[in-house]
């Protein structure tokens, strides 16, 4: 290791020490992405929560990182309220949240392909995933990221987009429908929730290596793709900026 990567190893640990001490909600925290925001928010002495299905891997990954594991399906309109109970019985027991990042998301159906051969339930399933599944968490979750905004800095849901957002690529029709969706939604909760300085984000992490993608583009040059864990960093010093403790 070179003195110079020692050096921003320092100042990335220095610059996420902001996050010390928060109460955190990390949604699809076994993989890829969500996975090296439940590292890196551990790293940093955050309090935190994660969802994902597969009860295996969310035992390991509490395990490994000492964060609570929750198992359940962010589309299942029923594991909503099961969440919200399990979040407020551990890391939101003060009552307050700092930060909920809806991160879990589905690509519709595999292998990608166009509107015209995707079954509406595909689309449904997307939607559900995408884009009710965070707005139901986020609504069971307002009162307490209120609660924390009211105690300091503001509180931050964080969501997490693509450029399939702002961009239409043939055959992402259900993906791309459903994150743009989020995104104007993430825009609307942002101006109505400002009065509660509760800020809303939607963030696009760039393209990562990482499963997701492997499903969507088999065999891509995985050089060419961020590191997860490279794009944590950057959100969670997006997340840092828009509570105001770090000017950018
Ligand atoms: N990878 C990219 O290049 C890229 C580019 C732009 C945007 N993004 C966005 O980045 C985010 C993370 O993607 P990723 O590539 O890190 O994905 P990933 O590696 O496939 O990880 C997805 C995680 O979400 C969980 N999950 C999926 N569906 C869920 C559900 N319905 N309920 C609860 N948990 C669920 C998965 O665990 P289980 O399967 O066990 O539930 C896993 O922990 C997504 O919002 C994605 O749209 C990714």
């Amino acid at each position: 290791m070179t003195s110079t990567n020692v050096e921003e190893m320092d100042n990335e640990a220095t610059e996420l020490r902001a996050l010390a001490g928060l109460r955190v909600v990390v949604t699809g925290g076994t993989s890829g992405l969500g996975l090296a925001l439940v590292r890196a928010l551990r790293a940093s002495g955050a309090e935190v929560a994660f969802v994902a299905r597969t009860r295996e891997r969310v035992i390991a990954v509490a395990e490994e990182t000492g964060a609570i594991g929750i198992v359940a399906d962010v589309a299942d309109k029923d594991d909503i309220h099961r969440i919200a109970l399990q979040v407020g019985a551990s890391v939101g027991a003060s009552g307050a949240i700092d930060l909920l990042v809806n991160n879990a998301s589905s690509l519709g159906p595999v292998p990608l392909r166009p509107l015209g051969d995707t079954d509406c339930e595909d689309l449904e399933a997307a939607l559900a995933a995408n884009l009710l599944g965070p707005f139901r968490l986020t609504k069971a979750l307002l009162g307490p990221l209120a609660a924390a905004a009211r105690e300091s800095a503001p509180s931050v849901v964080l969501n997490v987009s693509s450029d399939a957002a702002t961009s239409a690529y043939a055959e992402w029709g259900a993906y791309g429908a459903s994150k743009a969706a989020l995104a104007h939604l993430s825009a609307i909760w942002s101006l109505e929730l400002a009065g509660e300085r509760v800020r809303v984000l939607s963030l696009d992490p760039g393209d990562m290596d990482t499963p997701l993608h492997e499903l969507a583009l088999p065999g891509s040059d995985r050089a060419s793709l961020k590191r997860p864990v490279d794009a944590a960093r950057a959100l969670l010093r997006a997340v840092i900026a828009a509570r105001g403790e770090v000017r950018s």
